[in-house]
């Protein structure tokens, strides 16, 4: 008997994507880097490097550490600016047949906003707004750690942004789900989590931190729990779609985001350890549908029982 198709379709807002496996911001390049192991059209979209007004040189070296189960990061959101985003990595983008998420990071609500109108001018598919920046105007906090300024950046934001709107939120909030209404009122067509977790690591040889910047993002499998509990609370909570992220490398963890509530998934440090992750989920996340019968991977959505 012939096997009936299956449909991994997603949609967020009026975006319709092939199937709900992401990359996620800053553990992907441009997709150009990783051309030559997966088959980049493959995937639902990808979200590329996180862009600022300007550029940026980022934290001074050692930027990055391993950890159980993990890895802690502090980058610094280097990057190559906006202008020479349009000019130089757009182009590549066009030849892609996936969608491409811009993400976005600045200093002032300002900031976000002449960003976010210049990429809606370009074939950018859609735009992923990263809050955990801190707001230099209000002393540092985070956009992201405060309701009442993730909805005004959301709001403003999706003024001068015409394509989809995707806010991605930091979990180092005590209450995530209020940052998420909040992004949901403002106007957000989706949110995204978890972004990584605060951390740090000591060289008890030296007695120095292992980071540069002592303090650095956590994410990777050790993440894992805590961004699956936090994305059931928000899907709990908001009717738009929501992105999971955090520690997802198999298939099996693909699937417990899905059952959570999730629409669809980025993945993140697994494309260090395995350029060709996402690629495979896509294959086995399909050969899973078909040898369990399903049909439309909308049967799998949150259909968490507790
Ligand atoms: C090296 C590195 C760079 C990252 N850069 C960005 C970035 O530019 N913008 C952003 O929103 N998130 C950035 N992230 C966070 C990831 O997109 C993701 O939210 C986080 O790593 C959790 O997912 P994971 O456990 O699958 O890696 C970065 C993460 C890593 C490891």
């Amino acid at each position: 008997m012939a096997v009936k198709k299956t449909d991994l379709a997603v949609s967020i807002g009026d975006w319709k994507l092939k199937n709900p496996i992401m990359t996620a911001s800053g553990t992907f390049g441009y997709g150009e880097e990783f051309a030559d192991y997966l088959d980049v059209d493959s995937l639902g979209a990808i979200v590329v490097k996180g862009i600022s007004l300007l550029p940026r040189t980022g934290n001074p070296p050692p930027r990055v550490v391993e950890t159980s189960c993990g890895m802690l990061n502090a980058i610094g959101l280097e990057n190559v600016g906006l202008e020479r985003f349009i000019s130089e990595k757009i182009p590549i983008f066009e030849k892609y047949k996936t969608g491409v998420v811009a993400n976005i990071l600045g200093d002032s609500i300002d900031d976000y906003c002449r960003l976010a109108e210049r990429l809606s001018d370009t074939s950018i598919t859609a735009i992923e707004v990263n809050i955990s920046c801190p707001n230099v105007k209000k002393g540092g906090v985070a956009f992201g750690t405060d309701p009442k300024m993730a909805y005004d950046i959301t709001r403003a934001v999706r003024k001068k942004c015409s394509k989809p709107l995707i806010i991605k939120l930091t979990p180092n909030v005590t209450d995530i789900t209020a940052i998420a209404l909040a992004a949901e009122e403002g106007g957000a067509d989706a949110v995204s989590l978890i972004n990584t977790l605060l951390g740090m690591a000591i060289d008890i040889k030296s007695r120095r931190p292992k980071l540069a910047n002592v303090v650095g993002g956590l994410s990777g499998p050790a993440i894992k729990p805590i961004a699956l509990r936090m994305v059931w609370q928000v899907c709990n909570k908001v009717t738009i779609p929501v992105i999971g992220i955090g520690g997802i490398s198999r298939v099996e963890d693909v699937l417990e985001f899905l059952l959570a509530g999730a629409t669809a998934v980025q993945i993140g440090t697994a494309n260090l350890v395995d350029p060709n992750v996402a690629g495979e989920l896509v294959v086995k996340l399909t050969a899973y549908l078909q040898e369990n019968k399903i049909e439309n991977i909308g049967q799998l959505i949150g259909s968490l029982e507790v």
